[in-house]
């Protein structure tokens, strides 16, 4: 009974075995069909797919928020989520500023990242990306990695004139734990003293091999200060996301995760949190993480108030009870005493796994897999 075969379990989800063990080896487990697995696993893989869990000795409780699986004719194509990472000063903020055609590094303390930003950006085609930018210091590596869960896409800056230092290395173990293919942005090419080659070639030692290399993963040479090489970023991040086949269905209750939060004097707790699904909207009831609230204002990333956010979008919610934690998620439900329901039992799960072993943060990055 504390175990159960994949295909077993695939049958009582209505779903293919086979994509179950691809969800398993994206987790880090090679398994087959008529392999057993333990229950934590099957727990995992149940909310992974966006099953209800209904445990028998605990039949009341439900695990998990999320509703049915969205069928396949709800879902439509959303935008890739592309999060920058690479080591302090290779310029991912300059990067994405550059993308943006902003200046936000000159309004940054000391020129580091503090928080993750979230920002959209429209290619000349017409397509939007969102992108995350993540913090370049090594205390910050925690959140790096629950930043990499909601990624589709992960952007390695490597300046020319460094190379490969070791929170470039961290961030090529954190892609790929979480099974996202990589862009290398090989960035400060302006630089007289940049070698790009000598990047390629130490990207091997970490079996990263580039396409020019004859491997699959793309690279692209950029200079953040003097604008160049941005539309081939910008190409190349499509040309992946195609691949991907990226949908959701915008017409349900909204789900996503906490890119960042804070108390703010004036405004109360704020979070910036990315929808994944459904369509968050004013006067929603939503959890997020183990506090509750209402959303009383959303402002996207130009600054503006919004009465709706979709799949793949950045929002600053006003609303909250208190502040959540980066990598939180946020589920819309019915009403508040549902709100208030869910917040308690989320608050007594979190309190019953500080008690146990803590996590580390391979299982922080898949557990909000999606
Ligand atoms: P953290 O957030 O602290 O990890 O740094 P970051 O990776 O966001 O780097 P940031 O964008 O703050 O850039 C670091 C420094 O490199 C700044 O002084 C930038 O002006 C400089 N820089 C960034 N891109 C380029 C580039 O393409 N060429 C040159 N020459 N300098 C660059
Ligand atoms: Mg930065």
């Amino acid at each position: 009974p504390e175990s159960i075969t994949v295909q077993e379990l695939a049958n009582r989800m209505a779903e293919k075995g086979a994509d179950l063990v691809k969800a398993l080896f994206k987790m880090g487990t090679a398994v087959t069909l008529n392999q057993p697995i333990d229950q934590d696993t099957a727990e995992l893989l149940v909310e992974e797919f966006g099953h209800r869990i209904q445990r028998v000795s605990d039949a009341d409780v439900e695990i998990g928020m999320e509703g049915e699986v969205d069928a396949p004719e709800t879902l439509k194509a959303r935008p890739p989520v592309v999060t920058i990472m690479g080591h302090v000063d290779h310029g991912k903020t300059s990067l994405l500023d550059a993308l943006r055609g902003t200046n936000v590094v000159s309004g940054e303390s000391g020129g580091i990242t503090q928080h993750i930003g979230a920002y959209q950006v429209k290619t000349k085609g017409g397509d939007t990306i969102t992108f995350l930018d993540t913090p370049g210091h090594e205390a910050f590596s925690e959140m790096r990695a629950r930043g990499a869960n909601v990624t589709d896409i992960v952007i390695l800056v490597v300046a020319a004139d460094d190379g490969l230092m070791p929170q470039t290395i961290e961030a090529i173990n954190h892609t790929k734990a979480a099974g996202v293919p990589m862009i290398v942005a090989i960035n400060k090419v302006d630089k007289p003293e940049a070698n790009p080659q000598r990047i390629r070639e130490r990207l091997l030692e970490h079996e990263i091999v580039v396409e020019d290399m004859g491997g699959e993963t793309q690279d692209v040479e950029v200079s953040a200060l003097k604008r160049t090489g941005l539309d081939d970023l910008l190409d190349k991040i499509m040309l992946q996301a195609e691949l991907l086949e990226l949908t959701a269905n915008p017409d349900r209750a909204a789900e996503g995760n906490v890119v960042e939060a804070q108390l703010d004097k004036g405004r109360g707790a704020v979070a910036t949190v990315l929808v994944r699904k459904g369509t968050l909207k004013i006067g929603d009831t939503f959890v997020i993480g183990s506090e509750s609230g209402k959303v009383r204002a959303m402002i996207n990333d130009k600054g503006q108030n919004v009465k709706t956010a979709g799949p793949s979008t950045p929002v600053e919610v006003l609303g909250l009870s208190g502040v959540p934690m980066a990598g939180d998620q946020l589920t819309v439900v019915e009403n508040e005493a549902r709100a208030r329901e869910v917040a308690a039992y989320r608050q007594e799960q979190a309190t019953k796994k500080r008690t146990t072993a803590a996590p580390t943060s391979f299982e922080h990055m898949f557990s909000a897999l999606n």
